[in-house]
């Protein structure tokens, strides 16, 4: 069996290779899917986007193109029985490219995540050690969070912890211990996200200033940026385009219904990201509107602010850090098990020595990373991308939309309609067939297309916002 095989989706069943029920697949999935892309990356570009047109044109995208693509990789992979290179390949030989991109991006983001994995760590230690007063204080002009990127080895350290854990954590394959630690403290983040919004709303002076920025569409602020960002959001936030949903599909019984498990794991990340948006962006219009556009920074420049506000915060913000630690530690868990199976397979070495040399490129990459925000800061990649940023873009706005593209086109026009839709027939029938037809043939084809030249104009400065 293909070492690929163990990722670890089984939900506590026993039998590897596939999933026990149908709850199974639905929490495997979405422990990938909810991660730092929800909490972290969702809010700070729906307050850089306009804020309710960003949240709507994502709601949107998320039901139509998102689930679109969402069904077709997990019938794909259910059809195959494989991860994405085998999978491809065994459907049409020409094709296998698609399957290697898709197993570059994890490759790519798995660094970067884990430089603000560290960030998370570095917050959940200063919470827990009493700093949080110091971290909820701006310094002259700037953040904390400022101050504290700009330094060139701290950073480094809690980089580097982050990644050495989940590093031992892929090397010993003990994370499915994790997961189930992570499925009891989900709900868990849930319920305390539900807890600090209704507590910051009830405390906070001028909040519903930024509810109203948040929530209500303002058509003005629309622009093509608003659906470059929220497409390569929603590719990052579910886990699409980047062969990650063709292996869950590969594991996934034939009696389960592909269209159910979609719109429960839809619902559950949009949730998420929707309860961390209002967390972090009404509370930043209250605090700090200046703060609205900054990007990468937003959660930590304004939570500390609400916590410090906050009666027991200490706590709170304690128990909310070390929580969305253990999110993005499920997450960089499963994007470096993706890598090292890849690596494993595919120049046939050993698992330690597979893992030893993506730990080594992440190290590497990482580093570059943390340094574009301190030694290096005078370094803008296209004029404009902070080292961490342009990694981001490439992955998010260049690549995953390319491999969305040929997946759409490969399914179209190879592969045919017919055989995704016979796969999720299987059990039962498909409901949103007609919209899957149109939109994998027509609409999502060429919308890809004109995203996918925008936003590279746009990143490389020939046309701006
Ligand atoms: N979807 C995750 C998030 O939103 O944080 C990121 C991610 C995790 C992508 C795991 C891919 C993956 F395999």
């Amino acid at each position: 069996m293909s070492t690929e095989k163990k990722i670890s989706v089984d939900a506590g069943g026993g039998n590897r290779g596939s999933f026990t029920g149908k709850i199974g697949f639905v929490l495997a999935a979405a422990g990938s899917a909810v991660g730092l892309g929800n909490i972290w990356r969702f809010p700070y570009l729906a307050a850089k986007y306009g804020g309710g047109i960003f949240l709507l044109v994502y709601i949107l995208l998320s039901v139509t193109f998102g689930f679109t693509l969402m069904v077709a990789e997990i019938a794909i992979g259910r059809k195959t029985g494989q991860s994405p290179i085998g999978a491809f390949r065994a459907l049409d030989k020409r094709f296998t490219f698609i399957g290697v991109l898709g197993a570059v991006v994890p490759m790519l983001i798995l660094p970067y995540y884990s430089v603000i994995g560290g960030w998370v760590t570095k917050y959940a230690f200063g919470f827990m050690t009493g700093h949080m007063t110091e971290m909820a204080t701006n310094i002259g002009e700037s953040t904390y969070f400022g101050m504290y990127i700009s330094n060139v080895w701290e950073p480094i350290g809690w980089f580097a912890l982050f990644m050495g854990a989940t590093a031992l954590i892929v090397l010993f394959g003990v994370q499915k211990g994790v997961e189930k630690v992570s499925k009891v403290m989900m709900p868990v983040l849930v319920v305390l996200m539900i807890f600090i919004v209704i507590y910051s709303f009830c405390t906070t002076d001028n909040v519903w200033e930024g509810v109203v920025y948040y929530l209500k569409p303002d058509f003005s602020k629309f622009t093509y940026m608003t659906v470059v960002a929220a497409m390569g959001q929603l590719f990052y936030s579910m886990s699409l385009a980047m062969g990650i949903m063709i292996t869950f599909g590969s594991y996934m019984k034939k009696d389960i219904s592909i269209e159910n498990s979609a719109h429960q794991i839809e619902i559950f990340d949009t949730g998420i990201a929707f309860l961390a948006g209002l967390m972090i962006v009404p509370a930043c219009v209250a605090y700090d509107p200046s703060q609205l556009t900054k990007g990468p920074g937003l959660m930590f420049g304004v939570l500390p602010k609400v916590f410090d506000n906050m009666f027991g915060g200490a706590f709170i913000g304690t128990v909310f850090f070390l929580m969305v630690l253990l999110a993005a530690l499920t997450s960089s868990i499963s994007l470096m098990e993706t890598v090292v199976s890849t690596v494993q397979d595919k120049w046939k070495l050993s698992r330690r020595v597979s893992c030893l040399i993506v730990f080594g490129i992440s190290i590497l990459l990482g580093v570059l990373s943390c340094l574009g925000y301190s030694a290096w800061d005078d370094i803008l990649v296209f004029g404009k991308f902070a080292i961490l940023d342009f990694f981001d873009f490439v992955t998010n706005s260049v690549m995953m939309p390319i491999i969305a593209l040929c997946t759409c086109i490969f399914v179209s026009f190879i592969l045919k309609p017919s055989v995704v839709i016979d796969e999720i027939s299987l059990s039962g029938r498909f409901r949103l067939k007609g919209m899957f037809s149109v939109i994998i043939r027509y609409i999502a084809p060429v919308c890809l297309l004109v995203i996918l030249v925008f936003a590279i104009l746009e990143g490389v400065g020939v046309i701006t916002v």
